[in-house]
Parts: structure tokens; sequence; C-alpha cells
């Protein structure tokens, strides 16, 4: 089942961090599913996700110290990137630690802070990038924030 779907509203117009976006809603849902099966697989999907996430947080902050970002910006979004990273890693400690509460509770806070971030934060730095490497911001991107 599909718990995070991708649609136009997170596109940022950089084609490597749109891809990874998508990537990262698909594994997502296959943590969604994995729930309830054995554990290796819940072990795995977790594993994959971490994994990429943290490829993901370090394409993101490449891209913003190539386009000459300002540091104050790029040391703010750095910190969410790894706040996100301590709670994830809190949350999963406690489903080892045999919570069973855990797991679904890092489940609703993978889907909410993925959404809130791509949509507020890595779209805003997206129109930073774009009008620091003259490249072009999609037109339908900034109707919201
Ligand atoms: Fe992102
Ligand atoms: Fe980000």
């Amino acid at each position: 089942m599909s718990v995070m779907h991708w649609s136009v509203s997170y596109y940022t117009g950089l084609p490597e961090v749109d891809r990874q976006h998508e990537a990262l809603f698909g594994l997502v849902n296959r943590l969604y599913d994995a729930r309830g099966h054995r554990a290796e697989l819940l072990e795995q999907a977790f594993a994959d996700l971490r994994d990429y996430v943290r490829e993901h947080f370090s394409l993101e902050e490449a891209l913003m110290a190539e386009s000459g970002i300002d540091a104050g910006y790029i040391a703010r979004h750095h910190a969410a990137h790894e706040n996100f990273v301590m709670r994830v890693d809190e949350l999963w400690n406690f489903h080892r630690a045999g919570s069973e509460s855990a797991a679904d509770e890092l489940l609703g806070f993978l889907m909410a802070w993925l959404r809130e971030h791509i949509l507020h934060t890595d779209r805003k730095m997206a129109l930073e990038i774009h009008a620091r490497m003259g490249t072009e911001a999609p037109h339908n991107q900034f109707a919201h924030f």
C-alpha cells in the first residue's frame, strides 16, 4: 500500500533532488508495508531508507554549497537534516528496545516531516539555487508555502 504519494506540488525543478524525493517516498511506502512481516524485512527497509536519507541530505548540502547560498542558511538547513536523523534513530531505538508503538510513531514522523520539509524548506532552497545558478524554477513551484 502507498501511504506517500508523489505529486507536482513537491517539484523543485532540480532533477536529481526530485528523483531522490520520489525514491524516498517509495522507501517510506516499503517501510510501511514491511510492518507486521518478518523482523528482518523491517530491519532491511529501515536500513535502506536510513542510508538513502543520508545520501540525499549530502546531495542537497553539496548543491547549496556549489550554488553559493549564504552559509547561515546552509547551516540551518543542515541542522534540520541532523535533527531529523536524530529523531528517526531515537524512534528506531525505541522500536528495537521493544516499544510496540515506536514503529507507527516513526512512520508518522517520517511522513509528516518529509512532506513538510520538501514543501517548505527544500522548495525554498531550490528557489535560491535556481536564482543563483540562473536556471529556471518550475512555473507552478512557489504557488504556496
Ligand atoms: Fe530533500
Ligand atoms: Fe532538505
